[in-house]
């Protein structure tokens, strides 16, 4: 097992990365929450993974997909807990994929206002992002993630031995969030950036370093932190424009590799960084086995719009972008800019 620790003081805690992870949950709560007497594991139908907390324990089990990121089942869940019994000395577990860590992480930072969590991360995109840092929250109809709090869990667990029931679009979601940590060119005490030729274990591993050594930095998401938002300005744009729309649905991190991609040609255009550098981040898209053409029949003004939403922006419109100094938040970025780089880039075959 690989032991990658997340420094936040009294709120620190340890990432166990390795294949069959999982089993290391009741020693895991033991150590990481040692008043706990009971817990929850918060689950999906879906996700099919069973654990053993070593305390008495009730599951819930809730809706498969985003749709379960919603105020409505936090009510039931926090309903659920009460009944339980769960007193907040207990512990929260969750086991899923994003959905499930941002929504449980939300119930336990909201029941008892502040009850423990430890997060078994079973995708690759939960285990290299949402399950590590602290963001917890559901979805309202107007917005994704605009409901929640800041809230730490007491330990994570990815076990890289379930990625292999991941289905390959999964995968390729994953890959997309490991592309950006590639590119971010972030080194830790574990090394440089992940390589797509590394075993999966050590991707993971590097992609929780470098997460964490961020999140210490900066926990509530000053600039350093919006770092790891690279790709994601035209990504969530892609995502939000492609809303219900089959043929151009893409999973979030087919989407970053894409925005990738954009931001490179972006940052080409204002001078930023040269064709090298864009050829680069193509290489690494690549590496990744990730396309990175838009869509076809995308509509640049729609995707402008909204990434002129993006919550980066600050009443203007803010990327993350590559440059001399390496990887930063630029603001104040022209809109014909913005637009005319959407033509520079090659349509999906
Ligand atoms: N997923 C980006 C962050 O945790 O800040």
């Amino acid at each position: 097992m690989q032991i990658v620790p997340v420094e936040l003081a009294d709120r620190s805690y340890e990432v166990t990365v390795g294949e069959g992870a999982r089993h290391e949950l009741a020693r895991v709560v033991a150590d990481a929450v040692p008043g706990a007497r009971r817990a929850v594991v918060v689950t999906q139908e879906g996700i099919g993974i069973e654990v053993e907390t070593g305390l008495p324990t009730e599951v819930f089990t809730v809706p498969d997909g985003e749709s379960a990121k919603s105020l409505t089942v936090l009510e039931e869940l926090c309903r659920g807990f009460a009944r339980s019994g769960l007193s907040r000395a207990d512990v929260v577990v969750a086991v899923g994929g994003g959905v499930v860590t941002d929504l449980a992480g939300f119930a336990a930072a909201s029941f008892h206002r502040g009850t423990p969590y430890v997060n078994v991360a079973t995708s690759l995109l939960a285990q290299v992002d949402a399950a590590i840092g602290g963001k917890t929250g559901v979805n309202i109809p107007e917005g994704k993630n605009l409901v929640g709090a800041f809230w730490q869990p007491s330990a994570v667990l990815c076990d890289t031995e379930v990625l292999a029931t991941l289905p390959p679009r999964e995968w390729a979601s994953g890959r997309g969030e490991v592309a950006k940590y590639a590119l971010l060119g972030i080194s830790t005490y574990l090394g440089g950036p992940p390589t797509a030729d590394q075993p999966v274990d050590d991707q993971v591993a590097r992609c929780a370093a470098i997460k964490s050594a961020v999140v210490s930095a900066d926990e509530r998401e000053g600039d350093r932190r919006m770092l790891l938002n690279y790709g994601h300005t035209l990504a969530h744009a892609l995502e939000a424009s492609a809303f219900g729309d089959d043929e151009r649905d893409l999973r979030h991190g087919e989407a970053v590799a894409v925005g990738l991609v954009y931001a490179a040609l972006l940052a080409r255009r204002l001078g930023r960084i040269d064709d090298a550098r864009v050829e680069y981040h193509r290489r690494v898209v690549g590496a990744f086995d990730l396309a990175s053409g838009l869509p076809a029949g995308c509509d640049p003004e729609q995707l402008l719009s909204f990434m002129a939403r993006d919550k980066k922006a600050q009443g203007d419109i803010t990327f993350v972008l590559d440059g001399p100094d390496g990887v930063e938040v630029v603001r104040g970025i022209d809109r014909a800019d913005v637009v005319a780089t959407l033509s520079d880039m090659e349509s999906a075959p």
